[in-house]
């Protein structure tokens, strides 16, 4: 297993849109450990392929206190949403910004899992919350899209120049 490295925003390749997995292939599943392995270390509850640079449907979610429930998605669809839910999101591609977000409060998901089995899960709250925003990653969308255009633009301007500290 390795720990793969995470893109940040404003960078452009989290904006390409994943495209679905027609083989759940070994090569996937390494995958798959790899970013639960990136996940934990981070440490956060959700990592979508967008974000370590694969554009291919793929997201691994573990929202266990102890961290011992990885859940892996590849090729989620939602297919039934309800309600509305608003909490604060962060993400590991927008370090350090936690913002209010509306969200469905319950999905139903068709998806495949690690072993490219296909599996229907009802998600409330913080799994429904997570699951949204890792699909958006598949998507090219990120959190901060659902912000202003000013507070998107100051995210942007404070982590640019952090990542031009870091080089
Ligand atoms: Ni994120």
């Amino acid at each position: 297993m390795a720990i793969l490295d995470i893109l940040e925003f404003p960078d452009p390749r989290l904006r390409t849109r994943a495209k679905k997995i027609e083989n759940v292939t070994q090569k996937i599943t390494a995958l798959a450990d790899d970013m639960l392995e990136t996940m934990y270390a981070a440490p956060g509850i959700g990592l979508a392929a967008s974000q370590v640079n694969v554009h291919q449907q793929l997201i691994v979610i573990d929202i266990s206190e102890d961290k011992t429930q990885p859940l892996v998605l590849i090729n989620p669809k939602i297919v039934h949403r309800e309600g509305e839910i608003e909490s604060d999101e962060g993400c590991l591609s927008i370090p350090g910004y936690y913002e209010p977000v509306v969200r469905s409060e319950i999905i139903q998901i068709k998806a495949l899992d690690r072993e490219g089995k296909k599996f229907d899960l009802q998600a409330d709250e913080l799994l429904a919350i997570c699951i949204q925003h890792e699909m958006d990653h598949l998507a090219g969308k990120l959190f901060v899209d659902y912000l202003s255009n000013t507070k998107r633009q100051i995210i942007r301007k404070k982590l640019l120049k952090l990542q031009k500290q870091r080089t």
